[in-house]
């Protein structure tokens, strides 16, 4: 599976599916999940309200991944996760690893080729960059294989760009820009 690197807005991304950086009611937010409902029109809010109408009561728990169409978006999939929020107490690594390795098993039963990440857990949710981009490398390199054959990780600005350019080379992958 190819990891690439992308500089970019994942609501433009041309991919089978693209990963939302989602909340546990599953009905908006802001930074990824405001851009992707916004672009991606109420079809996926719809989808989003009947998830918690049915399977999802209590709502998406931390760690795991929904899938939803992806309505106006250039994305065939939304798959919704939920990323823990950043503790200094408590190691939640676990968590952040669960949203990259469920949604990709999510995308490849889905039949999903390519599949777009945001930095899960950077924004809103406060988890260091470096961090966030480490964890986020290592799970989908060990991930076990599935139909998927291309990830990116869609990063909004140069900062988040840098961090994970460093996290790859840390693995020992060169990093390949589309
Ligand atoms: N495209 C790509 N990356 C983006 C975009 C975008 N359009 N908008 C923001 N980002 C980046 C942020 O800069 C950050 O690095 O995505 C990363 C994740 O940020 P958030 O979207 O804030 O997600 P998160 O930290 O996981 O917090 C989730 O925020 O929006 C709410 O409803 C959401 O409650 C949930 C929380």
């Amino acid at each position: 599976m190819r990891i690439v690197l992308v500089r970019g807005d994942i609501t433009e991304q041309r991919v089978d599916a693209v990963v939302n950086a989602a909340n546990s009611s599953l009905l908006g937010g802001g930074g990824v999940d405001g851009a992707i409902h916004r672009r991606g029109g109420p079809e996926i809010l719809a989808e989003c309200r009947a998830l918690r109408a049915s399977q999802y009561g209590g709502g998406l728990p931390t760690g795991q991944a929904v899938a939803t169409t992806a309505g106006r978006l250039p994305a065939r999939w939304v798959i919704h996760t939920v990323g823990p929020v950043h503790s200094g107490s408590e190691d939640r690594s676990h968590l952040l690893a669960s949203c990259y390795r469920e949604s990709l098993r999510v995308a490849g039963d889905l039949g999903a080729r390519t599949v777009a990440f945001p930095a899960i857990s950077t924004g809103i949710y406060g988890w260091p960059l470096d961090d966030g981009a480490r964890i986020a490398l290592r799970t989908v390199r060990a991930a076990p294989a599935t139909l998927v054959e291309e990830v990116s990780f869609v990063l909004f600005d140069s900062t988040a760009y840098a961090h994970f350019e460093r996290a790859l080379g840390d693995l020992g992958e060169i990093v390949d820009t589309p």
